[in-house]
């Protein structure tokens, strides 16, 4: 059985090709354009996905020395994300489906990336806590199987992956800004400043990093240019911490209160070095089988979406329901 793959929720152009499960080809492009903006815009992400979609998968095609007439089967995001780049994917992924006669399966981009945890796993197993940490999202999951899900930990304001692009901004750092404040805390004293570990009275279990991304921009604002351009790493590194210690605080919450021993984190904030080592600091020890998505399946691309069409099929003996009727869902969640 051989997917094709295609991810264009945000201004990640992604095509893939999936033989069996496994990931013959994966090829990202990834928007630069929007550098020079701050931040993601949407009519231009929608039309960089239509100039270069065509050329991604031939690319992925020809990596993979696949012809198109050998796919059996298109998946492709309808959502989470733009709407304009959903539709241009979508919409492409309809043709390819129509005009090669095989079917269309959509994909949730979320789920998809619950479910990259799995991609060159060999241990991955059900049930886990899959904690999902991207640019929109904050969760954690207790997955039972296939498409049994519950809700354990949400977000209540701005997700992990936002509190770095807007403290990034704050910064003065290019976007996206979790890769930049990454990079620039990897030497720095992150005691330097104790930003708030932000918790939620409320609802204990849930996030939420708005108030620490406030309190990044009153620091900033109290302080000069010249303190902050010598200090910069060590700001960044601080606020990197304050938001790594939220996120493996909730964490060891979920552990201790349901007897699970796999977790998976993905998403593209499991990208980030200090997530991943102080993890292996605080977990590294313990019987827990806790595993950090591949890098390279961390932020968005298409082998997580042809990857999931292949579990998915397989859990239902491969009867393939195509669904060329599927629109765009720009606010699709797991719930
Ligand atoms: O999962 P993703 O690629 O897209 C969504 O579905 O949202 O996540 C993108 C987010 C951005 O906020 C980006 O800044 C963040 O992941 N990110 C990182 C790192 N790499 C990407 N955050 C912290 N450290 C990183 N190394
Ligand atoms: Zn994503």
């Amino acid at each position: 059985m051989i997917i094709l793959g295609i991810e264009t929720s945000c201004d990640e152009t992604s095509c893939s090709i999936i033989q069996d499960g496994l990931v013959l080809s994966n090829i990202v492009y990834t928007q630069k354009i929007h550098e020079e903006y701050g931040g993601v815009v949407p009519e231009i992400a929608s039309r960089e996905h239509d100039k270069r979609l065509p050329i991604i998968i031939n690319k992925s095609l020809s990596e993979s020395r696949i012809e198109l007439s050998d796919i059996d089967a298109i998946s492709v995001t309808y959502g989470a994300g733009l709407i304009g780049s959903l539709i241009v994917g979508l919409n492409f992924a309809k043709g390819l489906s129509i005009g090669l006669n095989i079917p269309l399966i959509p994909i949730n981009h979320l789920e998809a990336h619950m479910f990259a945890s799995s991609i060159d796993n060999p241990s991955f197993e059900y049930p886990f806590l899959s904690f999902l940490v991207t640019g929109g999202h904050t969760q954690i999951w207790l997955v039972n199987n296939m498409d049994d899900y519950l809700l354990i930990s949400d977000c209540i304001d701005d997700a992990a992956g936002e509190a770095f692009d807007k403290g990034a901004r704050i910064l003065g750092l290019r976007y996206p800004g979790g890769p930049e404040i990454d990079r620039l805390s990897s030497n720095a004293d992150s005691d330097f400043i104790d930003f708030p570990r932000p918790f939620v009275k409320s609802s204990p279990m849930d996030f939420s990093f708005s108030g620490l991304k406030t309190s990044l921009y009153y620091y900033c604002s109290s302080i000069d240019n010249k303190f902050m351009n010598n200090n910069l790493s060590n700001i960044a590194a601080s606020y990197q911490e304050a938001i790594i210690d939220t996120l493996l605080d909730k964490l060891r919450s979920a552990i201790d209160k349901y007897d699970v021993r796999n977790i998976y984190i993905s998403g593209g904030v499991a990208a980030n070095s200090r997530f991943r080592s102080k993890t292996n600091l605080l977990f590294g020890n313990s019987s827990l089988n806790i595993s950090f998505t591949d890098l390279k399946y961390c932020t968005d691309n298409a082998a997580m979406i042809g990857v999931l069409a292949y579990m998915k099929l397989e859990n239902k003996d491969f009867n393939i329901d195509s669904n060329l009727s599927q629109e765009p869902i720009p606010n699709l969640s797991l719930e």
